[in-house]
């Protein structure tokens, strides 16, 4: 199935793309990332500004966190503020030659030392207590409207479908529409974004990139970053058949999650340093990954993709120790391969759920702030003997719910589809994946829609799905 996830080197004008400096790459130095930080439980508190007395007295009253009293009384967390013990205020923001450019500024170093100095001068930095890694998401599309059927509603159920999962996990989404550099646009867009976003966000451990036309369809599943991914400064999908063959298949670049480190600087460095930026390389580049990769065939043009599939399987021995291909579960699967089992992975969750113990509590209503801690006895339940088979976020195997479902060669907003795929299987593919997604959010507002292709809603009876489920 060689278009397997072809598209993605379509023009894609939903891939935000873009290119990195035109900086020497040093060897990697191997930078060990750094350690979570206690501060961050800090920072837990700007997430759940509705409960911030109570956590403050819980975990003790950090100077470095205004608490101000809104105006029905109602306490208000800001974000954390130096407090004297804190350190300098000067940081490397203050340095008039830090550049945001992923091409013509100067090259960024030291960043591991600048990024630790910056947390600790807001009171980031202290050790002791571990907390979630924090994460800011990244994605984005073009800066036009788009010219396809419906293109733009599109682009905003795929936002929405980012939104929840961010809400629901504590994440940041930050949405992109613009090209940060000029000759980075469509598939290279990422770089500089991804780039700017490190620089931005100091205080989040990992960038987490998903082009706009993924979709997330687990939303209980939460990243393994602390346990799986620790010490991995870069994770990616991959397909193990098509590494071994060599494949510009063989990783998928359209979502990856990236360390906010200086080894991770310098792979986007090297990264943006094949591409449009730098039209000489770019086209020397384009000539080697041709001839080094099994299917990839084209002379002049060389994509975002194909190259970082080059750059890390041909030099896995420098780049591979901190560099991880996922291949278990669906970090991200082709939609083609998915969509036509949505229901039937829906028909499995529910009955389990319907089966399950009222004690094990998956039937209860509950705040919408809760849903991670109902994720996990969910996650229990399905992942036990008499469950859905398959692992956790999904896998080739099985019948569990794949973390994220992409929609490469769909071009939702352009509707210039890859001629191998309808316009049917696309825009049915597209709504029931979203509409999957959906489900699973409205539940805790009590409803979900009707059937999968139907944006009708209905109310959810008490002890739902033992009630009454809608496929029984
Ligand atoms: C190669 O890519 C260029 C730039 O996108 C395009 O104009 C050209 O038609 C492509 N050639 C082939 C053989 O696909
Ligand atoms: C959607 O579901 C509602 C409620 O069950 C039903 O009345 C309606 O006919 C359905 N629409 C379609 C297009 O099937």
């Amino acid at each position: 199935m060689n278009h397997r996830m072809a598209g993605s080197s379509e023009a894609a004008p939903l891939s935000v793309s873009a290119s990195s400096p035109a900086a020497s790459i040093k060897k990697p130095h191997g930078a060990a990332p750094p350690k979570p930080l206690a501060g961050r439980a800090r920072d837990a508190l700007v997430f759940a500004a509705g409960v911030a007395a109570a956590v403050l007295v819980l975990l003790g009253s950090p100077s470095s966190v205004l608490v101000a009293t809104g105006s029905g009384g109602i306490p208000l967390v800001s974000f954390p503020v130096p407090g004297p013990e804190d350190g300098p205020r000067t940081t490397f923001y203050d340095d008039p030659e830090l550049s945001y450019d992923a091409v013509r500024g100067r090259r960024l170093t030291d960043w591991d030392a600048k990024r630790a100095a910056w947390l600790r001068s807001r009171g980031l930095a202290t050790t002791g207590r571990s907390s979630p890694e924090r994460v800011v998401m990244v994605s984005g599309s073009q800066p036009y409207p788009c010219h396809g059927d419906a293109g733009d509603h599109l682009l905003l159920r795929f936002l929405k479908n980012k939104l929840d999962y961010c809400r629901l996990h504590g994440i940041k989404l930050l949405y992109n529409r613009d090209f940060l550099h000029p000759s980075m646009t469509s598939l290279w867009a990422k770089i500089p974004i991804v780039r700017a976003a490190m620089l931005a966000h100091p205080d989040a451990e990992w960038i987490w990139w998903v082009d706009s036309d993924a979709v997330f369809t687990d939303m209980d599943f939460s990243l393994p970053l602390a346990t799986r991914y620790a010490g991995r400064n870069f994770v990616a999908y991959g397909v193990t058949k098509d590494i071994k063959r060599k494949s510009w298949l063989a990783i998928n670049a359209g979502v990856f999650l990236i360390r906010n480190c200086q080894w991770s600087l310098d792979l986007l460095d090297e990264w943006a340093r094949m591409g449009p930026a730098y039209p000489e390389e770019h086209a020397r580049w384009a000539k080697t990954v041709q001839s080094a990769l099994a299917d990839k065939g084209n002379y002049t043009w060389l994509d975002d993709q194909s190259a970082l599939v080059y750059l890390l399987l041909f030099n896995w021995e420098r780049l591979g120790e901190k560099a991880f291909i996922e291949t278990e579960y669906y970090l991200m699967v082709f939609w083609g391969d998915m969509v036509g089992q949505l229901d039937g992975i829906a028909a499995r969750y529910e009955a389990v759920e319907r089966r399950a113990p009222a004690e094990l509590g998956l039937r209860r209503r509950h705040a919408e702030r809760e849903h991670l801690r109902y994720a996990a006895a969910r996650n229990a339940a399905v992942g036990g003997k008499g469950g859905v088979p398959g692992p956790a976020g999904g896998g080739e195997d099985g019948w569990r719910r794949p973390l994220i479902t992409h929609f490469t060669g769909c071009q939702p907003c352009s509707g210039g589809r890859n001629p191998a795929y309808s316009k049917e299987s696309c825009d049915d593919g597209m709504r029931r994946a979203l509409g999957f997604a959906d489900d699973q959010v409205l539940r805790a507002y009590g409803f979900r829609h009707a059937a999968p292709l139907n944006d009708t809603v209905l109310p959810l009876p008490f002890d739902y799905p033992a009630a009454r489920g809608r496929s029984n």
